[in-house]
């Protein structure tokens, strides 16, 4: 099904980005949903919530990936 008319994108794709850990605003620029019109912003964050909670194992890969911090400043003085 359609989410965002405006840039046709689907409740899968929103889905398969939400499963991989990314939340509203990284699909948001990703994807571009709710950029326009935004009358989708509703159900697309409805959406990302719903795969969220389903899988949260994505979330707290990412989590741990953040707290790590970037790697390439681990040799700054
Ligand atoms: S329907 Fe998504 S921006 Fe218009």
């Amino acid at each position: 099904m359609i989410i965002c008319v405006c840039r046709r994108i689907s409740d899968r794709e929103i889905a398969r980005h939400a499963h991989a850990g990314m939340g509203f605003d990284d699909i948001q620029l990703e994807l571009g949903v709710a950029t326009q019109c935004g009358r989708c912003e509703g159900s697309a964050r409805d959406l990302v919530s719903q795969c969220s909670a389903t899988c949260p194992s994505a979330n707290i890969s990412l989590a741990a990936d953040l707290a790590l911090g970037p790697s390439w400043n681990t040799q700054a003085a």
